[in-house]
């Protein structure tokens, strides 16, 4: 694990304006910076950097946070990816807290093996760019297959020379060592021997999704040997087949960006429909794809398209991975090829409109698609068909959203010309439930027991009261401001107790503090809660109060509340980047009136919880005694709201 003290070094050290800007073109706006919106295709900018509180907010998209949250989302990065990768753009040492030996050995074993899979991604660049082997073996061969130098380098593309030991020997000369050449499997030990896994191949590099080298898919360039056509690295401890998807790391910008990701077979697809202008391309190489590799790509989009060659074997094979996608609640359209094309085939024959015209034309919603396939297969034979239904709904049983399954049933019903009823008998069969005799009822009951509760959304009250606290700790907590309050007194000549206001003067999170706490008031929000009490402890050491170093202490969620808060106010600034006329609110004029008004409201509010709990006791008590009991309660919490709302008047 990353120490402590690397991350906030980390931390100190990186500017989000610089760190975004390697990404988004920022433009000084008053305080601020702004850009057009990396996570959407906007036109007019309202995305946001505040080089002042070290955040940033998208009101395009609604994301926002510091400077770490911004690579998660950008650049898909996990925390401790982001850390590393800001890590090594400060030039900031990385400190690993105590692990065990085994530990250590282990991550470093890793990081070994890291170290000469990019070792070997390099010599293999060099030996296909710099030698006249690799130029008129490997390079010769690519540009033959249609790509470009500047794809080549994009996807740093190798040779691996046509000699036993070439490899080996130069990464051994340059001191690393055998065993974590074995152990990628770039190297084959044989007794005494050793050999070149991927002599005289030209080499694919695999990346992760952050970009880092974890293996290698080799091909053979004469067709004569019997040796296989692609070589790939074995499974080792840092690749694992099937979580690896072959692109993912030059693609998931515009999966992301596009909302749709394209899943080819192989290498040269993925490399073919990058060069022409398809870049939200992945391979699962050539194997059925696994929850794993869907996962990876459900952290970008909801919607894949898979893409097949023309033919039948393939379109069977293919059709088959399939249900896994559906079960993880992703959008599935398939796109066949042409008879004897593949994606690269295609690619390199059409152009990037022709190719998005066919890819727009030919992409059908997986289920349909599948229906009517089997339905063309099965025409005149009812034994298949019955087959084939059964078939068909286990696809739709695998989707996880009713609605939609519903509505993939009547659309089968319609293709396969089969009756709905039958449909919702077989489904039900398949999830194990109960079907009465007449298939009449067995559909209505189906709807019944699939029926959600509906529930109407409603503005949550509380949520925005405890928000508004919060965001009045942040922008006030350490202005004094004068606060009327209303003491009770017995009037001197008739003994009448009154109310009368008082004004006194206090900090503003002191006020809310010692009102809240007056009524033992805690969040029901969570974050909230504990957001609360980070800022009521800051605020008490009296030491000037810097939001950003709060944000970067907080969870990811809380910190997004936060930076979503600060951000808000800043939006009224960002309208008037285009709007000049509107005039800028104030929110500072009425501090003291704002805070009273939250807290108050926030107060009656839990009281009229309270009231609506009690209320519901009257009509459940067993006893009369209860009932009178909460009664008197009742009654009680009703002066409280009276005058709470006298109060509320006052400051209104
Ligand atoms: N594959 C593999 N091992 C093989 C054959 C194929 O790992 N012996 C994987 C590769 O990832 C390959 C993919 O399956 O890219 C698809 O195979 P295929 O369609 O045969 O290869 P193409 O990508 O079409 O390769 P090429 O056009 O270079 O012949
Ligand atoms: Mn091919």
């Amino acid at each position: 694990m990353i120490s402590k003290s690397t991350i906030d070094t980390v931390f100190e050290t990186a500017r989000v304006e610089e760190v975004i800007g390697d990404f988004v073109q920022l433009k000084r706006s008053g305080s601020n910076l702004k850009g057009l919106s990396p996570f959407t295709d906007e036109r007019t900018p309202s995305f946001m950097v505040s080089p002042v509180k070290q955040i940033w907010k998208d009101f395009s998209s609604g994301k926002g946070g510091n400077v770490v949250a911004f690579l998660m989302e950008h650049e898909h990065f996990t925390y401790p990816e982001a850390i590393r990768y800001l890590a090594k753009k400060y030039g900031i040492e990385i400190e690993e807290t105590q692990q065990s030996d085994e530990q250590k050995e282990q991550a470093n074993e890793r990081e070994s093996m890291y170290l000469v899979s990019e070792y070997a991604s390099k010599f293999f660049q060099h030996s296909l760019l710099e030698t006249d082997e690799g130029k008129a073996i490997g390079l010769s061969y690519f540009k033959e297959r249609g790509f470009t130098s500047e794809t080549i380098k994009k996807f740093d593309l190798g040779y691996s020379p046509d000699k036993w030991d070439a490899f080996t020997n130069k990464a051994r000369d340059d001191g690393y060592k055998l065993e974590y050449l074995e152990k990628t499997g770039l190297t084959i030990v044989k007794e005494d021997k050793k050999f070149d896994r991927f002599k005289g191949r030209v080499m694919f590099p695999i990346h992760s999704m952050s970009g880092r080298v974890l293996g290698f898919g080799g091909r053979i360039l004469n067709n004569t040997k019997k040796a296989a056509k692609y070589l790939n690295s074995p499974e080792s401890d840092i690749y694992h087949k099937s979580k690896v998807l072959y692109g993912i790391y030059h693609a998931k910008q515009a999966i992301s960006k596009e909302d749709n990701c394209y899943l080819v077979e192989g290498y040269t697809d993925v490399i073919q429909f990058f060069q022409s202008g398809i870049e939200n391309t992945v391979s699962s190489s050539g194997t059925a794809l696994t929850p794993e590799q869907i996962r990876l790509i459900n952290r970008l989009t909801k919607n894949i398209t898979v893409l097949f060659d023309g033919d039948a074997a393939g379109t069977r094979a293919s059709l088959r991975g399939i249900d896994l996608i559906l079960e993880q609640g992703m959008n599935v359209k398939v796109c066949p090829f042409p008879e004897g094309e593949d994606p690269d085939s295609f690619a390199r024959a059409n152009s990037e409109e022709e190719i998005r015209e066919f890819l727009e034309e030919n992409s059908q919603d997986f289920i349909k698609y599948k229906a009517s396939l089997l339905m063309d297969e099965a025409k005149n034979d009812p034994v298949k068909k019955a087959g084939l239904i059964r078939d068909m709904v286990n696809s739709i049983a695998k989707i996880p959203d009713n609605i939609q399954q519903e509505v993939y049933l009547q659309e089968c019903s319609r293709i396969m010309d089969i009756s709905d009823e039958v449909l919702y008998a077989t489904l039900a069969q398949i999830q194990n439930k109960e079907v009465p005799s007449s298939s009449r009822q067995g559909k209505q009951k189906m709807e019944v027991v699939r029926e959600k509760p509906v529930t109407t959304p409603k503005v949550d009250q509380l949520y925005i009261l405890e928000r508004n606290i919060i965001k009045i700790l942040m922008l006030y907590g350490n202005e004094v401001e004068d606060f009327e309050d209303l003491l009770l007194k017995q009037n001197d000549d008739t003994g009448e107790l009154i109310l009368e206001p008082d004004v006194q003067q206090s900090k503003v999170f002191e006020k809310v503090f010692l009102d809240l706490q007056e009524d033992e008031i805690a969040f029901s929000n969570e974050d909230f809660r504990e957001l609360y009490q980070v800022l009521i402890n800051r605020l008490n050491t009296g030491e000037e109060f810097e939001i950003g170093n709060v944000v970067n202490e907080l969870e990811p969620s809380q910190s997004k509340e936060i930076t979503d808060i600060l951000m808000q106010e800043e939006q009224y600034e960002l309208h008037s980047w285009d709007r000049h006329d509107i005039p800028v609110k104030k929110k500072e004029q009425a501090v003291n009136q704002y805070v009273t008004q939250t807290i108050l409201n926030l107060r009656r509010h839990l009281i009229d919880r309270k009231l609506q709990e009690l209320l519901e006791g009257i009509r459940t008590a067993e006893t009369e005694d209860e009932r009178t009991d909460i009664k008197n309660e009742v009654v009680g919490f009703n002066k409280l709201r009276t005058l709470l709302s006298e109060r509320l008047g006052r400051v209104m």
